[in-house]
């Protein structure tokens, strides 16, 4: 018996009883394991092997057209209460959710193999670190978490007899009748019977009908972010959708720095960024998640809880990110990228010019005049930390890193300067609140340039009432001294002049802004003190070899009034929506600025 602990097995003899496998495997974690399942894959023509030459280790699945990304409108947050799961989720009552979904689940991984991965999120056994089982029907989620997590019989034995970990079911949705022949991509094709449910109180997540990154994997955000958010809430922890990096002086000083950004905003870009001056180094813990607890020492220490980045593929380049195409050279599953004819694989924005014919990421003859792209824009990579050339030496420390600073950032082409230091912990949280980014995209026409917040860039990945989550960042800050906290920075690489164009170049010149951060951690940097917090002094970011004007500076280090007494218009609506979940710290911080700005 691969384990005594009597609630696991009886959660999956019940899980076995209803979704009805051929067989049950309990995933050891080995390599040669892993090996033997991608050769399964490979002759069953779900996976094609890159060329050993080019890609050593590397291979290509296509995805289902339909199933593409993450089903946000079908994710789910079944709490018990309507009003528990708050204004941003989707709620549907845990008892009709169970009922439905019992039906979906079962006979739903006849003719199939029911996979057990025993999970865990952080460096086995490290005191920020929890674990999950995940029982799977797809291989594909077999490999990918032993890319993206630690999984097998190290963390069973850390789990012990009667350790707590969170239950995670997940079925493609299809079955097989006697001889009948595998899909490539096995899964729903139609959204609406995909579900992506999580049930706060009982720490479960029931994934069912998609074969998608985090639709599937689920430690990523199913457990690392919406159920672990809840056991954050409860536990006194942070569990947040930020990077973590180590920023490093000339004189050799390190500074741990975590950043939340709404995807697509580059944030494995940021955490892998080459500084842009001479002295200055970036190494990376993490580019997704970040969990944050209290040391003895007062300070919050975080840790990466994933093991391997699960980026977005297309626009990665030797330009954009070095040290992310360096990682992704070998033994890394691509998945929906277009395949060269030398087996190597292609996508927009690799920096290389379009071959004159690709396979696209449906199978299909690609060329140059074709109408449609060669690789899907959400294609991804699942590659393990470890192979990245600036991963941090103490990534995987189990004590985590002591964060000095915390950013967060949204895409605002107005209004939010470049870098603006909050005032207090309270303050940040506000800024934290407010952040998010202008609706761009013609599918809410009527929307298009009003702000969509995105709270600490959560707005996707919350486990419960974002108004109580804000309440907890309050929370937290009462549990140790000021002085201790991280201090809270907003950027905004984004802003745009009159005549619609970037004023700041972005990339590695973002080193300059995280010099200024931890130049004013150090005391070294001055800021001027305004209405919305303290922005860098005249001259007080290094500007030397790159081509902004002194009037985009200038203009990326204003406080426009008016547009942030409209901008307070806009949060007021916003927050209207918490109701009386909103928690008073923030109606204050909001008072307040209005005050300024106005006095
Ligand atoms: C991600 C996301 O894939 O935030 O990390 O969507
Ligand atoms: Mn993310």
């Amino acid at each position: 018996m691969v384990t005594k602990h009597k609630e696991l097995l009886k959660w999956v003899d019940e899980m076995t009883a209803m979704c009805q496998p051929d067989d049950v495997y309990w995933c050891d974690g080995s390599q040669d394991e892993y090996d033997n399942m991608i050769k399964v894959m490979v002759d069953a023509g779900m996976a094609t092997p890159l060329n050993p030459e080019k890609k050593p280790g590397c291979y290509l699945f296509r995805s289902h057209p339909s199933d593409v990304a993450r089903a946000e409108l079908r994710t789910f947050i079944a709490s018990k209460t309507q009003e528990d799961a708050g204004p941003t989720n989707n709620w549907i009552d845990p008892d009709e959710l169970k009922a439905t979904m019992t039906e979906l689940y079962t006979g739903s991984m006849k003719g199939r193999t029911m996979y057990v991965i025993p999970y865990s999120m952080g460096p086995v056994g490290s005191f920020i670190a929890k674990i999950g089982v995940e029982i799977t029907d797809s291989p594909y989620v077999v490999v990918n978490m032993k890319i993206m997590t630690r999984i097998g019989t190290k963390v069973l034995e850390t789990l012990g007899d009667d350790g707590e970990f969170v239950r995670c079911l997940h079925s493609v949705g299809k079955p097989l009748a006697p001889g009948e022949k595998d899909l490539a991509w096995p899964c729903v094709p139609n959204v609406a019977d995909k579900y992506i449910s999580h049930f706060p109180e009982e720490r479960m997540i029931w994934s069912y009908g998609s074969g998608y990154g985090g639709n599937a994997l689920l430690g990523k955000k199913c457990f690392a972010l919406r159920i672990a958010g809840v056991q954050a809430r409860d536990e006194g922890w942070l569990a947040e959708h930020m990077l973590i990096l180590k920023l490093t002086n000339p004189a050799g000083k390190s500074y741990y720095v975590c950043g939340a950004f709404p995807s697509a905003c580059g944030k494995t870009n940021l955490a892998m960024l080459e500084p842009s001056f001479p002295g200055w180094k970036v190494e990376t813990i993490g580019d997704d998640i970040s969990w944050m607890k209290f040391g003895p020492d007062g300070r919050l220490y975080a840790i990466n809880p994933e093991s391997g980045f699960f980026g977005v593929v297309p626009g990665t380049s030797m330009q954009s990110n070095p040290n992310a195409m360096k990682t992704i050279q070998s033994n890394t599953i691509y998945t929906n990228v277009a395949l060269t004819d030398d087996m190597d694989v292609w996508w927009e924005g690799c920096g290389t010019p379009a071959p004159d014919h690709l396979i696209d990421w449906k199978g299909n003859d690609w060329t140059p005049d074709s109408k449609e792209t060669a690789a899907h824009s959400n294609a991804r990579f699942t590659t393990p930390a470890a192979q990245c050339p600036v991963i941090a030496p103490e990534w995987e420390d189990p004590n985590g890193v002591p964060i000095s600073a915390i950013l967060i950032g949204g895409r605002r082409a107005a209004t939010i300067p470049l870098v603006n230091e909050s005032l207090s912990w309270q303050h940040g949280i506000f800024l934290g609140s407010i952040m998010g980014s202008e609706i761009t995209t013609a599918d809410i026409t009527d929307k298009v340039g009003q702000v969509r917040r995105d709270p600490f860039a959560q707005l996707p990945f919350m486990g419960y009432h974002m108004g109580d989550y804000l309440k907890h960042w309050f929370n937290i800050g009462t549990k140790t001294d000021a002085s201790k906290l991280p201090r809270i920075y907003f950027v905004n690489w984004f802003r745009k002049n009159a005549e619609g164009k970037f004023m700041w170049p972005g990339f590695g010149e973002n080193s300059r802004v995280l010099r200024w951060i931890v130049e004013r951690i150090s005391g070294d940097a001055g800021a001027v003190e305004t209405p919305i917090g303290n922005l860098p002094a005249p001259g007080a970011i290094n500007l030397d070899g790159i081509n902004v004007t002194d009037a985009d500076m200038e203009q990326l280090l204003s406080v426009d009034s008016e547009a942030w007494l409209a901008e307070i218009v806009s949060i007021k609506e916003n927050y209207k929506s918490y109701g009386n979940r909103l928690p008073k710290e923030l109606a204050a911080e909001l008072e307040n600025l209005e005050k300024r700005l106005r006095s």
